[in-house]
């Protein structure tokens, strides 16, 4: 059972200054929330309540303001500096002391999901005893990304990290569930030819031994990067025109740890009370109506 997250939330974010130049680019909202919240709740969906949030020491106060101790969402958020961004497999290095023996998922934080079926697969993943599993999204180009390549079975293959010729079509998303080898795997993993200490070897290790399950997400899925400013923008449109169409939000941390039963009705309602806006109505909303 994987009980404990990373969400990895530093990096200097230039390719959106001068937006990201004062404030962290997972702070800044994705319509309606601040786009950290995406990759929470998807933690949350899991069934995910031990957090640790990695940032730069400069924004690392900023998420602590935001997210606090977590118990207003039944969690329990600890904080840890990346002074330098030295790679995504970095995280389990400084997050040594909290993985501690355990298994343990990695959520990248401005990776956005969302979809029908999405937590039954969630929650499949954090099953694991052994190995690692990570999530696969086809897409129209994949060279900007890890991409892996699967046999008819599912079986993994390859896993290449912004190959100039992708093999396949399936880029890997920032979601990653592993079993408790690896802080070790990561101690083992050395800088590549862009410097970074990348999660691709971590994953490329599991592959090797046989251990790396591949679970490709389904078309009713979005996965959504927030990596441009167009990205971000179209991320917020998509988020927004599902929200007022449907009228449940997404990524609302207060209403995920209500459904999970983290938190109760009442401590559910006590911070839609403190809240005197649409977000605090939308809380009142979904306790009250027999529909949700
Ligand atoms: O989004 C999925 C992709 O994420 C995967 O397909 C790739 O295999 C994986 O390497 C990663 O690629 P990116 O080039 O998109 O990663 P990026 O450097 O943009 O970092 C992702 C997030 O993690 C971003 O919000 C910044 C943060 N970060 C990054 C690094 C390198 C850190 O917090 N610390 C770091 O050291």
């Amino acid at each position: 059972m994987v009980e404990k997250g990373i969400i990895l939330a530093g990096g200097q974010g230039t390719r959106l200054y001068p937006t990201t130049r004062a404030v962290s680019k997972q702070l800044l909202p994705i319509f309606d929330k601040p786009l950290i919240y995406y990759p929470l709740t998807t933690l949350m969906l899991a069934g995910i309540r031990d957090v640790l949030v990695i940032s730069t020491p400069a924004h690392l106060p900023l998420f602590e303001e935001l997210l606090g101790s977590g118990s207003q969402w039944g969690l329990n958020i600890s904080y840890a500096p990346q002074p330098e961004p030295r790679g995504l497999a970095e995280a389990f290095l400084i997050g040594e002391r909290f993985v501690s023996g355990h298994s343990c998922a990695l959520a990248l934080g401005d990776n956005v999901f969302h979809g029908a079926g999405l937590t039954a697969q969630l929650v499949r993943a954090a099953s694991l005893e052994s190995g690692a599993v990570i999530f696969a999204y086809p897409v129209a180009d994949a060279r900007a990304f890890g991409v892996v390549e699967v046999d008819r079975t599912g079986k993994a293959l390859s896993i290449e990290e912004k190959p100039a010729e992708p093999k396949s079509d399936l880029a890997v998303t920032g979601l990653y569930f592993y079993d408790s080898d690896v802080v070790e795997v990561a101690r083992d993993v050395r800088p590549s030819a862009r410097g970074e200490l990348e999660i691709t070897s971590v994953n490329a290790h599991y592959l090797e031994r046989g251990k790396l399950t591949v679970e490709i997400l389904p078309r009713g899925t979005a996965w959504l990067d927030t990596g441009t400013v167009e990205a971000m923008h179209e991320a917020s449109a998509f988020v927004r025109a599902v929200e007022h169409r449907q009228g449940f939000k997404i990524a609302c941390p207060e209403e995920v740890a209500w459904r999970q039963g983290f938190i109760s009705t009442d401590e559910l309602l006590a911070i839609a009370g403190t809240l005197r806006n649409e977000y605090g109505a939308y809380l009142r909303r979904i306790v009250a109506s027999p529909r949700h």
